[in-house]
């Protein structure tokens, strides 16, 4: 915890955070505004739980406005960050988090589920970046974009097909873009562990997921926004990723964790 007080309210970086309702978006939005920054809490449906997150982050000491957008629809995601910006003036980050997680595999694969995870989970966050690149370039100074990905690219299982691919398309482009952005915008990911009980899980089962990596705890929603935060603040940190899984990535696993710790 920094010593430092905390900045004037109209000194605080600006970081858009997508979905940042509830789950882990929210706690990553909180830990920046409980450190110094100010938010932008973007949501699509969560109207309501975005506006609790808004008031948490407020109460926190930081300006927090929730924005709506449909992140699959390109004119509603190229709209976003001139929003952020006409309400706030300069924004210097994006936490890319808004994430589509449907369930297929190669037998129900189709056009259209690879399209619905690949506008939200992987043309988005482009979309935001090329805006933030912009937005600084204009504003004369520098960005960060932090891109959130899974651990199951380094650990792959063909669960859940389409969204694997929308994140390792993903991986890709913050490759891509920390090469094409710079020296402007930095470009890293995060990586998660199994952190919030998804899907068709029982919590019993999320419990058992969670215990199922080298360190016999996988990531907390504390351990991703702590990571969020490292990576936009260290100017050095680009073009990579940095997994916080509890090592889950070094324990090969045939199928998704949902199966593995399933109950008989
Ligand atoms: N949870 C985990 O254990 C875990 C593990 C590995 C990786 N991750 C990654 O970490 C990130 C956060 O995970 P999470 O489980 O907290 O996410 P989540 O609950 O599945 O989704 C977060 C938010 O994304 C928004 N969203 C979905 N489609 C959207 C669209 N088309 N346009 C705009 N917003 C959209 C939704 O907002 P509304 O509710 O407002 O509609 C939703 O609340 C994701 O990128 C995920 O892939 C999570």
């Amino acid at each position: 915890m920094s010593q430092q007080p905390a900045p004037a309210p109209a000194e605080r970086p600006v970081a858009l955070v997508t979905g940042a309702a509830q789950r882990l978006g929210r706690a990553i939005a909180l830990d920046l505004a409980a450190h110094g920054w100010a938010v932008a809490v973007h949501y699509r449906q969560s109207a309501d739980a975005a506006a609790r997150t808004v008031a948490e982050a407020r109460a926190l000491g930081a300006p927090a406005e929730a924005f709506a957008a449909d992140l699959a629809d390109e004119a509603a995601c190229a709209a976003l960050l001139p929003a952020v910006a006409a309400h706030f003036g300069a924004v210097c980050a994006v936490v890319n988090n808004a994430s589509r997680f449907d369930y297929d595999t190669v037998d129900d694969f189709g056009h259209a589920a690879m399209e619905r995870h690949w506008r939200a989970n992987t043309a988005a966050p482009i979309l935001l970046a090329r805006a933030l690149h912009a937005h600084r370039l204009a504003a004369g100074g520098r960005g960060a974009v932090v891109n959130l990905l899974d651990q199951k690219l380094w650990n792959p299982n063909p669960d859940y097909l389409s969204y694997t691919l929308s994140k390792a398309a993903l991986e890709a482009a913050t490759t891509l873009l920390a090469q094409a952005l710079a020296p402007v915008l930095r470009v890293a990911g995060v990586a998660p562990g199994v952190t919030l009980l998804s899907g068709p899980m029982s919590a019993a089962e999320f419990e058992r997921a969670h215990r199922l990596t080298p360190l016999q705890r996988s990531s907390t929603p504390e351990d991703i926004a702590r990571a969020v935060r490292f990576v936009l603040e260290s100017p050095a940190i680009t073009g990579t990723t940095l997994l916080v899984d509890g090592g889950q990535h070094l324990m090969p696993q045939p199928r998704d964790v949902l199966f593995l710790a399933q109950d008989d």
